[in-house]
């Protein structure tokens, strides 16, 4: 199971003799809009990554103040602030993740869909700079409508000539973490030990929760599994209400996205058994973009989980199929946005 901790990649006791620190850390990640909510405290989990040697934070404002900040963290890696359209490309090149968590949030009422106008020119201009300076680099898109802001994503690379489908990931991970959560709570069994995909897209009913798959084996009740699959599709909302008008969910989507970082990280440096949900350009179900469990490597996507898709209860599939029109829709939004 993929869970967020900075783990030392060696034990001091396999260190060659003369060499008394663990290894240096190799990568370099740049978190873009990394002044606001979810890119302050994701900053500083990413600043706590020992796989990490240079963090670079860009933001149109703000974001000078966090970095000196952050810069003062005794951790290994480097912190730079980069503000401002001329200072992108700097902030970009030779960097090896890229999180865009750019554009505003929701207020009560709103859908996600509803920041489709303002998040979508940003995420276009901000995939462009990254198509121009580390096109080879992995892609986290969290700023929403990911179902959306994904497929933007795809089509700006493809018109740079850049798009490598196995790079670019929508950013669901916060999904999981709150599924395994509630769930935990629900039937009283250890965080650690619970596990199962949740797929689909990253709104509302396009949530699905595939509770049959939880590992260890659980029996649920027709009633817990809809309460619970609500419960998943609509913590993003219950945050936005709660914090009335003050934003979204920033503190916990930080601990997922660092976890995604993390895992990309761990998969680019060359381990063989990370496994996370994510958005992804997919051929499991009819429509061209997809959440599911997919295994990472140093090449991005390596393998589909597609046996997650298999022996679904009669509600899951109802709910795959019921969330489908959803999708295509803003995945053809998107895709609509971006071809203009
Ligand atoms: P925020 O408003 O606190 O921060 C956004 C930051 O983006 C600000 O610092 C702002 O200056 C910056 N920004 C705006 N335009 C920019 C541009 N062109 N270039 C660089 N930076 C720019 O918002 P918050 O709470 O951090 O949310 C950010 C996004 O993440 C929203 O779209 C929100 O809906 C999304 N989100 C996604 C989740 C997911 O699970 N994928 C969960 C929660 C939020």
């Amino acid at each position: 199971q993929a869970s967020y901790l900075p783990k030392l990649k060696f034990k001091p006791g396999r260190l060659p003799a003369k060499q008394s620190q663990p290894r240096a850390s190799a990568f370099k990640v740049a978190v873009l809009g990394a002044a606001g909510g979810i890119g302050q405290p994701l900053g500083l989990l990413i600043k706590m990554s020992p796989l990490v040697s240079h963090l670079n934070l860009y933001d149109i404002a703000n974001v000078k103040g966090v970095a000196a900040d952050l810069s003062h963290c005794n951790t290994p890696s480097q912190v730079i602030g980069f503000t401002g359209a001329s200072e992108l490309a700097n902030c970009l090149r030779g960097v090896d993740v890229v999180v865009i968590p750019a554009g505003v949030p929701r207020k009560p009422g709103m859908t996600r869909e509803d920041l489709f106008n303002i998040n979508a020119s940003i995420v276009k201009t901000l995939v462009e700079a990254v198509a121009n300076n580390c096109p080879d680099a992995f892609i986290h898109i969290v700023s929403n409508p990911v179902n959306s802001t994904v497929p933007i994503a795809a089509e700006v690379l493809k018109q740079k000539g850049v798009y490598d489908p196995k790079k670019l990931f929508g950013v669901t991970t916060l999904d999981v973490v709150r599924a395994n959560t509630f769930v935990s709570r629900k039937k009283n069994l250890r965080l650690v030990d619970v596990d199962f995909p949740v797929i689909g897209g990253h709104s509302g009913i396009t949530i699905l929760p595939l509770l049959s798959k939880i590992k260890p084996f659980v029996v649920f009740t027709d009633e817990e599994v809809s309460e619970l699959t609500l419960k998943v599709q609509n913590g993003g909302t219950e945050v936005v209400e709660a914090k009335a008008g003050a934003g979204s969910a920033t503190l916990s989507m930080a601990y997922a996205a660092a976890r995604f970082v993390e895992s990309s990280l761990r998969a680019l440096d060359g381990d063989s058994d990370v496994y996370e949900c994510a958005f992804v350009q997919s051929d499991l179900t009819d429509l061209p973009f997809f959440a599911s469990r997919v295994k990472l490597g140093r090449n991005g996507i390596e393998a589909f989980m597609s046996a997650d898709l298999l022996n679904l209860t009669n509600y899951e599939a109802k709910a795959l199929e019921a969330l489908k029109p959803e999708l295509k829709a803003s995945i053809e939004k998107g895709m609509a946005f971006a071809q203009k």
